[in-house]
């Protein structure tokens, strides 16, 4: 008996830990209330089937204690009974509890309940505070004490006291053993010490924005209180109902039928009111729906084991509740929960960011440990359990250290800056760009890097390139591998069947894209462009006709809005790469000649076939957004972020150095950061979104990571819609001219402020309060704290007070920042634009809102953000060109990506927004307050005096209109060859 016990206990304590490190990053959470019916049916069977084919699993009670040693003690009303193995089973405890209807029906109820606050909490995290469901042991030790708990006499405190020890003993003795409130402390130690584990997680506090006119901030934690309540209300009726050695409770065999019951009735409970949802109220199918997101094989392997899981759990936890009682697996399940997702974030997290104070983490753990420690030798000194070796405890101690070592071994303060070494890595990294590029001034010379790179001859007409080239003295005449990375899976596909596509794409408007046709040298827009975006293209053609009098006869597909389109699943674009890689045929034969007749023209009828899907307004990340991922990636792994209120760890650390981005290209890799599906607005609900699974040859002026589309540059910054023009520098301007004039003065002289202007236009909200995740709206949140939530701290990077040679990350509440001096100046413009139903009041209430401002104004600041709307940002190379240093965080990227240098052109910050007050304390300083002391930190304006110049430099060499010129002419060049019938015998070779 004593191995089923064991057995059971571990088979609980290891299920317990299964789940909670499995369950929050599962996809089993996509569909809570199905998986809560399924694991509540599943049990229910489970139960009843377990208890007849192991009849001895649920009849705990029979000659468990025969061999404990009992302390002699003097028993007021308890009885400790002290079976005798001779004694038949007859005077076995006889329960005679019976199940009542009414305790089953509240039973039902506050299950049902519970699951619905469970589902209600889960969907706004954001609002959440630290769980207190962990002070749940130490609750039923309250009502323990009140309801069994006695006091005792102790025989022992008659003895004469022979020494000091024996002193202490026995007044420890009459002091902790003999009231009935014994167990309090232990507990609660066990539930404060779960608590503070749970502090671990408070320097990685998200900018997640919990709206509180909507009440949330209040309503949340509420909600969590009531969820601890009727806990405990369930925990109670459990450790009434369980069978115990004086007869109380219900036999075994009832309490498996009790909570079998309870378990289907709920699950019958939730359908019924299930299925009457989502028949009468349409609004709430989509997360009733079986099939959204569509299920696969992975998501049901995930649902199983969950259900597994929490069988297991439920068998093996009843098993124990009735040989330990509910206190002490209260205990130990708490403990587990907390104990396993701290333990992890110790070793999963390794440098000083984010911060873990070694002495108050071990401390903490310690309080488990000793609670649980003081519990059992509580239990033993009374003879409630057998005297279990004191080397177990001793292991078990031992244990924790090892696993705790990590936060021994890691430093609190940093020596050096990340800052400092990520501007000198990104000289040295330019510096090998530069090299790499080299500067080949022949036309033989490109030809041979060509075909090195490239395994295969330039495009016909290279030569004419080169010279445009040269004439334009491009600095970057090499490294085009943008061109040929988006270009390669197109490889795979017959030319006819390209020319093809993008003939339907264009020939259908409600496509949303537009042709422009090259014949004879000049590129014309096609005739039935939508008006609005009329502009464009032929700001587009503008662009093509400065070199289209070299180009082949050919027609382009132009993608009229600013979400990508073109999103071609993992397997089937590697595929289509390798095939594409593999057709590296080219000969030296020129345009074929009549190309234009292989390209259809523009139906008189409106063409109505199409591959593209509308998939605006709703979250897209897994069903386009992470699709090209390999399916042993995180986003494709574990999709699932189950909280809010905290950054995932696993998601920034690939790509960073503590707080700030140490590589990005790396940063703009979704595959491992399924988080990014919550954080910007064209993964949680795009404005005009018509995508394709399917690879079709779409022209876009820019792409998240993952996308297939080609990019071009973009007629934005080629048309000057937005420019860099200050005004000129007169001297003679007065105080008045200010809102006038617009000079871009030296560095030094400009505002020391982070400055961004900008419209609510990343993702439309209509109603469901996806706008707390959009970048634009947790960026002006976070630097106005227009109102400040539970989850209101920072984590900055700031010199040691103690010593300023070493940085030390520190958690500060969120109006802190003012308090440091760090001046932002972010807000939305104008109005709030892309809402819908409520959403429209709680943004305004929530962000802050200016009146408009003249472009040119900007030049004012020292540091300008820059951030994504629906697509790129149009402002990035004006921003660029100026005296000023963009901030910038982008999932969308373009042409010239890995022509800049980030930490020297720019400074590159997450989309996450964490290290934003800590970079910006570095540039502009620190001068003010903080935990009520003075604090002074010099400002590194040097520093970002050389990010401002250097990327203005940089941006007058490679982003200039004829960088765009060129680039687009070799992107043509190469798509002339993809689309012409001899594609393998074309090229050009001295
Ligand atoms: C970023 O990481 C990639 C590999 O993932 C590497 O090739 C590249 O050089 C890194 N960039 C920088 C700036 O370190």
């Amino acid at each position: 008996m004593a191995g089923l016990d064991t057995l059971c206990y571990c088979i609980s304590l290891l299920t317990a830990g299964c789940l909670a490190h499995l369950f929050p990053i599962s996809t089993a959470h996509d569909r809570p209330v199905h998986l809560i019916a399924l694991a509540l049916t599943a049990c229910s069977f489970a139960l009843p089937g377990i208890s007849k084919a192991l009849p001895r699993l649920f009849h705990p009670a029979e000659s468990r204690h025969e061999d404990y040693t009992a302390l002699p003690l003097d028993d007021l009303g308890y009885v400790n009974r002290k079976p005798d193995p001779a004694e038949t089973p007859s005077t076995h405890p006889r329960h005679n509890g019976k199940v009542r209807i009414s305790v089953l029906v509240a039973a039902v109820s506050v299950v049902c309940v519970r699951l619905e606050l469970y589902r209600r909490i889960s969907m706004a995290t954001e609002c959440t505070i630290d769980s207190i469901e962990v002070f749940l042991p130490f609750l039923l030790a309250v009502y323990d004490a009140v309801r069994s708990q006695r006091a005792r006499r102790l025989q022992e405190e008659e003895r004469p006291d022979s020494s000091a020890y024996d002193a202490l003993r026995a007044t420890l003795r009459a002091h902790v053993l003999r009231p009935r409130t014994r167990y309090l402390i232990p507990m609660f130690l066990v539930s404060y010490g779960c608590y503070r584990i749970l502090y671990l997680w408070d320097p990685v506090t998200s900018t997640y924005i919990c709206p509180l006119v909507t009440g949330e901030g209040r309503i949340v934690p509420a909600m969590q209180v009531a969820a601890l309540v009727l806990d405990l209300c369930l925990v109670i009726t459990v450790y009434e109902s369980s069978p115990k050695q004086d007869g109380k409770g219900l036999s075994p065999r009832r309490c498996v039928v009790l909570w079998s019951t309870v378990m289907i009735a709920t699950a019958i409970v939730w359908s019924v009111v299930g299925v009457i949802v989502y028949i009468y109220m349409p609004e709430h199918r989509a997360w009733l729906s079986l099939l959204e997101p569509p299920l696969n094989f992975g998501d049901l392997m995930a649902i199983t084991g969950h259900v597994l899981l929490f069988c297991l759990l439920c068998i093996s936890s009843l098993h124990c509740i009735m040989v330990y009682g509910v206190a002490e697996m209260s205990l130990h399940l708490t403990a587990v929960m907390t104990m396993i997702p701290g333990l992890e974030f110790i070793w999963l997290h390794k440098s000083p960011f984010p911060p873990i104070p070694a002495f108050a983490t071990t401390l903490s753990f310690f309080l488990v440990f000793f609670g649980r420690w003081s519990y059992h030798r509580i239990q033993q000194a009374l003879g409630e359990r057998d005297r279990s070796k004191p080397s177990r405890h001793m292991l078990l101690f031992i244990f924790l250290c090892v696993l705790l070592f990590p936060a021994w071994s890691k430093k609190s303060y940093v020596h050096f800056h990340p800052i400092d070494l990520l501007i000198y890595d990104a000289k040295i990294h330019h510096e090998e760009y530069l090299k790499a590029l080299g500067n080949t001034t022949s036309l033989s010379e490109t030809v041979t890097q060509y075909k090195q790179k490239y395994n295969r001859n330039p495009p016909p007409g290279f030569d004419v390139w080169f010279e445009y080239a040269k004439n334009r003295s491009a600095l970057i005449v090499d490294e085009f591998d943008q061109i040929y990375e988006d270009l390669l899976p197109f490889r795979a596909i017959p030319p006819a069947d390209l020319r093809r596509q993008t003939w339907e794409m264009v020939s259908n408007p409600w496509n949303e894209i537009s042709g422009i046709t090259i014949r004879s040298g000049k590129a014309l827009v096609q005739e039935n462009v939508l008006p609005t975006h009329r502009w464009m293209l032929e700001g587009v053609a503008v662009l093509i006709n400065s070199f289209a009098q070299y180009l082949p006869d050919m027609d382009l597909a132009f993608n009229l809005n600013d979400e990508s389109r073109v999103a071609v699943p993992y397997n089937d674009i590697t595929f289509l790469r390798e095939k594409g890689r593999s057709a590296d045929e080219s000969g030296r034969s020129g345009w074929s000649q009549d190309r234009a007749a292989g390209w259809l023209p523009i139906p008189e009828h409106e063409f109505t076939q199409t591959v593209f899907r509308d998939m605006s307004f709703r979250n897209t990340f897994r069903q386009y957004g992470s699709v090209g991922c390999s399916p042993s990636s995180l986003a494709r792994r574990a999709p699932h972020i189950s909280s809010h209120s905290h950054i995932c760890g696993s998601c920034v650390r690939p790509h960073s150095i503590g707080q700030f981005v140490a590589n990005w290209s790396d940063a703009a890799d979704v595959c491992h950061q399924p988080d990014m599906a919550d954080l910007h607005g064209f993964y949680l609900s795009p404005a005009a979104f018509k995508t394709s699974h399917q690879l079709m040859p779409v022209f876009s002026q820019s792409k998240p990571h993952g996308y297939n589309d080609i990019l071009y540059p973009s007629a934005w910054n080629y048309m000057d819609k937005v420019v860099y023009a200050p005004s000129e520098e007169k001297g003679t301007r007065g105080q008045d001219d200010y809102h006038s004039s617009f000079p871009d003065l030296p560095f030094e002289q400009k505002e020391n402020t982070l400055f961004w202007r900008g419209a609510t236009s990343e993702g439309v909200s209509s109603g469901n309060g996806v706008w707390r995740g959009m970048t634009r709206q947790r960026l002006v949140h976070m630097a106005n704290n227009i109102t400040t939530s539970s989850h209101d701290r920072f984590t900055i990077l700031l010199p040691n007070p103690s010593d300023h040679k070493k940085y030390k990350y520190q958690v500060l509440p969120g109006p802190a920042v003012k308090e440091l001096g760090l001046k932002p100046d972010i807000a939305i413009v104008d109005r709030i634009a892309r809402c819908g139903g409520v959403d429209c009041h709680d943004q305004e209430s929530e962000v802050h809102l200016v009146p408009p401002t003249d472009f040119q104004a900007h030049w004012r600041y020292r540091y300008l953000f820059d951030l994504d709307g629906a697509g790129f940002s149009g402002r990035f190379l004006p921003f660029l060109q100026s005296r000023s240093v963009p901030f910038k965080t982008a999932l969308f990227r373009e042409w010239y990506d890995s022509r800049l240098t980030a930490w020297l052109h720019f400074v590159p910050q997450d989309s996450r927004l964490h290290g934003v007050w800590s970079t910006l304390a570095y540039f502009a300083g620190v001068n003010g307050t903080m935990f009520g002391q003075s604090i002074w930190w010099k400002p590194h304006l040097r520093e970002a005096e050389i990010i401002a110049e250097a990327g203005r430099e940089w941006a007058g060499k490679v982003l200039r209109k004829d960088d765009m010129e060129l680039y687009f002419f070799r992107l043509l060049l190469e798509w002339g060859r993809l689309t012409d019938d001899r594609r393998d015998e074309l090229g050009f070779d001295l």
